[in-house]
């Protein structure tokens, strides 16, 4: 199969598979025994949180482990949401991944007034329309994600931190989408709070971590026996700690290197060769402020839902938004703020590559779609894009 829906989740590099082993079996201590083993194990931990910390320009002491990303933006909104006091206006964008959508629809329950600012047709952040919101009365603080999981989209985030800073609300970035796969550096965009997940850059499923800036207060979501300096209780998930923090090292090294650029360069070689081949065809979002990985088409004509059970045939996996949403029965949010139509956002595909992705792969990958947009064209008449079954972000 042609793996091009790396946005969803990616392989664990063999060399994190390399670190974790050992992990899943002789070195089985618990990191709190008091023996030298555990004590071992710890150390192993605290290697792990220096890595990741290099990643993204922290200091260790400021990354706590949680069991994936969700469970980070979780945790961050819900802390910051208990100690708001009296201010009630959450100001976020319409773009955000559920796992922050539906932590504020929860707390809109909970009265919470929530915020959500649009973005330009280019799929970023509309600042004037943040500032406005950032800085009315009231808010208890911001939540913006770094890239866009469907568009692979990047936004103003210095721009907008540095507005809520100036408003002197706390500032809360989802960047799982961004950290190992664009520069990512809290010294020079000061967010208050990150969130990460491992299994975006070849890290397992099911662990990631947050970003807490030093001082500042947090109520954790689970209490316990006190791990994670007690930000995080519960028995740490050790081997995937230790495969999270080599996915950190391993592409920190890569975006020292080149900057993804190999990625980027497979990512437009694919574009380039559909735009040739084929009419109708529209990259969607702003392309200079696209993370490497990824592509978002509209193939005019074509319902996504039918390309993808065709390229799903042809042994090639992508997606039409997130996976999380697929099979969900209206159109993406991210491309409904974008301005499209149904029609466009229903007939646009993500494509999202990894730092395995080839260049026969990618040859491989552009024939196919070729031929399944030129065939469902040719079913559904060049018109008609047919009923809305849609996937979102
Ligand atoms: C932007 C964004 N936020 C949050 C998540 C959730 O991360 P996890 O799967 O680790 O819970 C994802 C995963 O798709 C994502 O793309």
């Amino acid at each position: 199969m042609i793996y091009l829906d790396s946005n969803a989740t990616t392989q664990v590099h063999p060399e994190v598979l390399e670190a974790m082993l050992p992990y899943l079996s002789d070195q089985c201590y618990n990191p709190s025994s008091g023996y030298r083993a555990g004590k071992q194990v710890k150390q192993a931990i605290e290697q792990a949180r220096e890595q990741v910390a290099r990643l993204v320009g922290a200091d260790a002491r400021e990354i706590y482990f949680t069991g994936c990303g969700t469970e980070a933006n979780n945790a961050v909104l819900y802390s910051l949401a208990d100690m708001c006091g009296e201010n009630r206006r959450i100001v976020t964008s319409e773009i955000e991944h559920s796992a922050i959508l539906r932590v504020c629809e929860h707390l809109s329950e909970r009265g919470f007034i929530i915020d959500k600012v649009g973005v330009d047709s280019g799929g970023r952040l509309d600042l004037v329309a943040w500032e406005k919101a950032v800085k009315e009365d009231g808010v208890a603080f911001a939540t913006l994600m770094w890239a866009n999981n469907e568009t692979g989209i990047i936004q103003p985030i210095a721009e907008a931190c540095e507005i809520a800073r100036s408003a002197k609300v706390p500032f809360h970035t989802d960047a799982i989408q961004a950290v190992g796969k664009t520069a990512v550096d809290v010294r020079e965009v000061p967010v208050d709070f990150l969130s990460i997940s491992g299994h975006k850059f070849h890290a397992p499923k099911g662990v990631g971590a947050m970003y807490v800036r030093s001082g500042l207060r947090f109520n954790p979501m689970l209490r316990g026996g006190g791990q994670e300096s007690g930000f995080r209780s519960g028995t740490e998930n050790v081997a995937s700690i230790i495969g999270l923090g080599k996915a950190a090292e391993i592409m920190q090294s890569k975006l020292d290197h080149d900057d993804h650029a190999g990625v980027a360069k497979l990512r437009d070689r694919l574009e380039k060769i559909l735009l040739d081949r084929l009419k109708g065809v529209e990259i969607n979002g702003a392309v200079e402020h696209r993370a490497a990985n990824t592509a978002h088409l509209a193939f005019e004509h074509c319902e996504a839902s039918g390309l993808l059970i065709l390229l799903d045939e042809y042994g090639v996996a992508c997606s039409a938004g997130s996976a999380c949403m697929t099979g969900k029965q209206q159109p993406s949010h991210v491309q409904k703020a974008m301005g499209f139509s149904n029609e466009r956002a229903n007939s646009s595909l993500r494509i999202s590559l990894s730092i395995f992705t080839s260049e026969e792969e990618i040859d491989q990958a552009a024939e196919h779609i070729i031929k399944a947009v030129e065939k469902l064209r040719r079913v559904q008449g060049g018109g008609n894009v047919g009923p809305v079954v849609i996937y979102t972000g």
